[in-house]
């Protein structure tokens, strides 16, 4: 078979491209149904191509799309080389990838490294027996002792890393749900097998992968089996088959552990071009709720430097919970407290909501919370729906309460689907805050102040100078501890971004002496605001407020 033709793409070759992009999360099966079965699928979400272009968004991170038993939503893949028939086919995947290119959108998809779905060909093979030729593919032992200093993830339905084969007579290893048996990464068949599936992808022109789950590639006795050196060779090893054969494209990795841990996924420029910044997260939802800066500024502060050519991905929501792993025992008691009181909120260690139900609606907080999404370092990533503010159900099982059809408008099923509302994959939102009648895309069009126009404003801003994705980050340290406040910079270019985190006016005092002389312009009406001198800069806030200035010596 030859292979596919490679797109013309109508954006730079800058291979850094990925520090200036502003991600968008977009699940196939929730975005937009184009044949009526109720489920979303490749044509759906080419139709909807300019809404994501209007949006502002540089980059779609896609959902898991391939053939899958969908126990996990596809992170349970059964074959890494097509698409799941729900959502199309390959040629209607290559039709999208060419359509958001040829809108200057780059595309991300998933590779699953750690395991496979149980069903798919190689485990099914492996469990067939001992001698089975990819029985070495998967983790086996005839007890369930090894590896016992590992935790376990999704600790509200798996009671072991271990499960039982009943047919070959030994237990596999899984970090995660036991349908998801883990690969063998000692096993170098195992690595070529995963890397000619990223160059399947690769070779139809996608632009770069999330890496799911990746520091638990591979295990030793006595470790928690996590972070481990020899995972971190296995990564370097996909970078340089990446290089040798591709320019322009890149590997961010899910790693959900601290930021001296996640470090070392960049390597020296030798691994993953990006990474979460998961600690980040939930502390951003700590400091409002304290009215206090500090959990923000500690945890950057904590934060080490990366390569240059690497680059943080930061993000207030995305499709799974609300995790909170990366917290104190303390903190988590405290954001449970306040984010999750009814326990069905609460999934595993995390909070299954949306963003806008989590700040009850309020949209000051939204808006700062976004606010400081774009202006502090690294590329944001915005989960679908929330530019709308879409609510969540958090009676669905699992995590799909944060994953129900896209709310297009107050038609028929939000405009998502023409089947019957029954056959939905997911029912829609339909309760009066955030129902689709009142919460939808066509709404909100309508609007020039609605959530959606606020978006479209604050990206076009925050694309508007590479100060914020490039520049260096600097807290000053106003006495009130209610503002939290900040320089970027990046050569010539300055930006102060002034956060309140309270629920009231705030006046803050900024020593911004470095800067005597210059004029603050405020970058979302273009004023400009008195001369700065030597003496502390005053400035007040109203509640929830935040200002983005341009440094100008004029
Ligand atoms: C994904 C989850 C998934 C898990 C297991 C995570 O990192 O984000 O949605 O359930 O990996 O594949």
């Amino acid at each position: 078979m030859s292979s596919p033709p490679q797109n013309k793409v109508p954006f730079d070759d800058d291979p850094l491209w990925y520090k200036d992009a502003v991600f968008y999360e977009v699940h196939v099966r929730a975005f937009k149904d184009s044949n009526g079965d109720g489920i979303g699928d490749f044509r759906g979400l080419v139709e909807k191509l300019d809404y994501i272009e209007e949006l502002g968004v540089t980059t779609l991170w896609l959902l898991p799309f391939y053939p899958s038993p969908l126990r996990d939503d596809g992170y349970d893949i059964s074959d890494y080389t097509d698409v799941h028939p729900s959502y199309g086919s390959l040629e209607d995947f290559t039709v999208f990838l060419n359509e958001a290119h040829r809108r200057g959108l780059r595309v991300l998809t998933e590779i699953v490294l750690n395991h496979t779905s149980d069903l798919h060909p190689w485990f099914r093979e492996a469990r067939q027996s001992r001698d089975d030729a990819k029985r070495s593919w998967y983790v086996w032992n005839d007890t369930p002792d090894l590896y016992q200093a590992a935790r376990i993830i999704f600790t509200d339905t798996e009671r072991s890393n271990w499960t039982w084969d009943p047919g070959s007579k030994a237990y596999y290893w899984h970090r995660f749900f036991s349908h998801q048996p883990d690969l063998n990464y000692d096993n170098p068949s195992v690595r070529e097998a995963i890397w000619s599936a990223m160059n399947f992808w690769l070779e139809r022109g996608v632009d770069g992968f999330r890496l799911d789950a990746v520091p638990y590639l591979v295990e030793r006795d006595g470790t928690s089996c996590e972070n481990l050196p020899e995972t971190h060779e296995v990564l370097k090893w996909l970078r340089r088959r990446l290089d040798e054969s591709y320019s322009a494209k890149f590997l961010l990795a899910e790693a959900n552990q601290w930021p001296s841990e996640v470090r070392a996924y960049f390597g020296s420029a030798d691994e993953c071009h990006m990474a979460f910044h998961f600690p980040l997260m939930p502390r951003m939802f700590m400091a409002m709720r304290l009215e206090d800066r500090k959990p923000i500024v500690e945890i950057m502060k904590q934060t080490p430097e990366i390569p240059e050519p690497c680059q943080w991905g930061v993000f207030l929501r995305n499709h799974d919970e609300l995790t909170l792993e990366m917290v104190t025992d303390e903190e988590r008691d405290y954001l449970y407290d306040e984010y999750a009181r009814d326990s069905t909120m609460r999934l595993n260690v995390g909070i299954r909501r949306r963003l806008a139900p989590l700040l009850e609606n309020d949209r000051r907080r939204i808006e700062l919370m976004n606010g400081m999404l774009l202006s502090l370092p690294g590329s944001p990533i915005i989960y679908y729906g929330d530019e709308i503010g879409m609510g969540d159900n958090i009676y669905l099982g699992d995590r799909n309460g944060v994953r129900t059809p896209m709310q297009w408008s107050g038609g028929w099923n939000a405009g998502f689907s023409t089947a019957d509302p029954e056959r939905l994959y997911l029912p829609l939102i339909s309760n009066p805050i955030y129902g689709y009648q009142a919460l939808n895309v066509e709404s909100q069009r309508r609007s020039l102040n609605s959530l959606f126009s606020w978006m479209k404003r604050v990206i076009k801003i925050r694309k508007s100078s590479r100060v914020f994705s490039r520049g260096s980050l600097n807290f000053l340290n106003p006495a009130n501890h209610r503002a939290l406040a900040y320089i970027r910079e990046l050569g010539a270019e300055k930006v102060l971004a002034v956060n309140n985190l309270s629920d009231s006016a705030q006046a803050v005092e900024l020593d911004l002496s470095r800067f005597a002389g210059f004029i603050p312009i405020e970058m979302f009406g273009g004023n400009p605001f008195p001369r700065i001198s030597s003496r502390p800069y005053p400035l007040t806030l109203g509640p929830y407020q935040f200002f983005w200035f341009r440094l100008r010596r004029l």
